[in-house]
């Protein structure tokens, strides 16, 4: 697959998920508030892209203030700072990646001139740093794996969800690349359709096979045999939880009942082991995402409340391993190794 997300020539390059699979278009912003913007309304989306996509905000808002006296700077960046974290409360990278900018810009001692080249530095490291994360976590993965297995996966935590590469699709991705055969099932992921429309997309556009099946059909699936493995992703891995999309949940509660083995694939950047799960929001999105099938099509009645939780949170008593760039925990060696 292509890179989700590319700083090109002082401006940030992306691919606009809303449209997929029907368009590959991309988008290029020079204005931060737009960058803010885009993760808000999911052009971009995914917890590691997320985290770059703030990273790259972060560089053009330097650029736009870069002239201005220190103290003016540092606030007009608090500012931008405080824009990018608000658009979405959930996936801890978004937090990480401000952060680890915020780092550059706080220690910067003179006059802020010549502090965006270090901050666009930073932010390029950041994209590349995590395809090499991902490589990692798919050499890991991949040995979880059997020539033959069918993983189930939900959501897309795919290349679209990071610059490249994946994170629960890397080990299926390196299993292959190592010469297993080894195949998708994608569910649909009700209610933005991620699995359906962009997990379908990435594996069919890169030749891997894959089936989608709606979100209610994994428990049967498991039950007649067709699931080796489970593999999803995360958006913050507290010391002891993992919260994913909405339905990570039941999945993980099918595969334990089927004695399937449950694998969460997670970047260090991810883990917020100091938390618990009581210090997270969930984010709650539009009901209109759920009363409507991508804005189209009106399946609810008029006047019916719905609710529309992004996300849910699977214990650690769930979990087979989580794997990282460093290698395949349990939840207490995970405890063990990071906290
Ligand atoms: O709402 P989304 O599409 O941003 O949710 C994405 C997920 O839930 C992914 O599984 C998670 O961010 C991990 S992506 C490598």
């Amino acid at each position: 697959m292509i890179p989700t997300i590319i700083w090109n020539d002082n401006k940030v390059k992306m691919i606009d998920q809303t449209l997929l699979p029907h368009e590959l278009k991309f988008l290029e912003f020079d204005d931060y508030r737009d960058v803010a913007q885009s993760i808000k309304v999911m052009n971009i989306r995914g917890a590691p892209a997320i985290g770059v996509a703030a990273a790259m905000g972060m560089a053009l808002a330097t650029i736009e203030y870069k002239k201005l006296p220190k103290e003016r700077f540092l606030k007009s960046m608090e500012e931008a700072a405080n824009l990018i974290r608000s658009t979405r409360p959930t996936a801890s990278n978004l937090f990480w990646a401000v952060n680890r900018i915020w780092k550059i810009i706080s220690t910067f001692p003179d006059e802020p001139l010549n502090i965006s080249e270090l901050v666009i530095e930073e932010a390029k490291i950041m994209a590349q740093e995590d395809i090499n994360v991902n490589k990692g976590i798919g050499k890991n993965g991949a040995a979880l794996l059997k020539d033959g297995d069918v993983v189930l996966t939900h959501c897309n935590a795919g290349s679209l969800a990071t610059v490249q590469y994946g994170t629960a699709l890397a080990p299926v991705r390196a299993a292959i690349e190592e010469g297993k055969n080894i195949s998708v099932i994608a569910d649909e992921t009700r209610p933005r359709l991620q699995g359906a429309r962009l997990t379908a997309y990435e594996l069919h556009y890169d030749k891997i096979p894959v089936k989608v099946i709606s979100d209610t059909s994994s428990g049967l699936i498991m039950r007649l045999g067709k699931i080796d493995k489970v593999i999803v992703g995360t958006d913050r891995v507290t010391s002891d939880a993992v919260f994913n999309k909405i339905g990570t949940y039941l999945v993980a509660l099918a595969a334990k009942d089927n004695n399937i083995p449950f694998y969460v694939a997670a970047p260090t950047s991810t883990l917020s082991l100091h938390e618990t799960i009581e210090d997270v929001t969930i984010e709650q999105r539009d009901s209109s995402e759920v009363s409507n099938i991508l804005g189209k099509v009106q399946i609810v009645p008029d006047g019916v409340e719905c609710l529309n939780y992004a996300f849910d949170i699977t214990p650690f008593r769930l979990l087979t391993g989580i794997i990282t760039e460093d290698g395949v925990f349990t939840p207490e060696e995970l405890l063990k190794k990071y906290k």
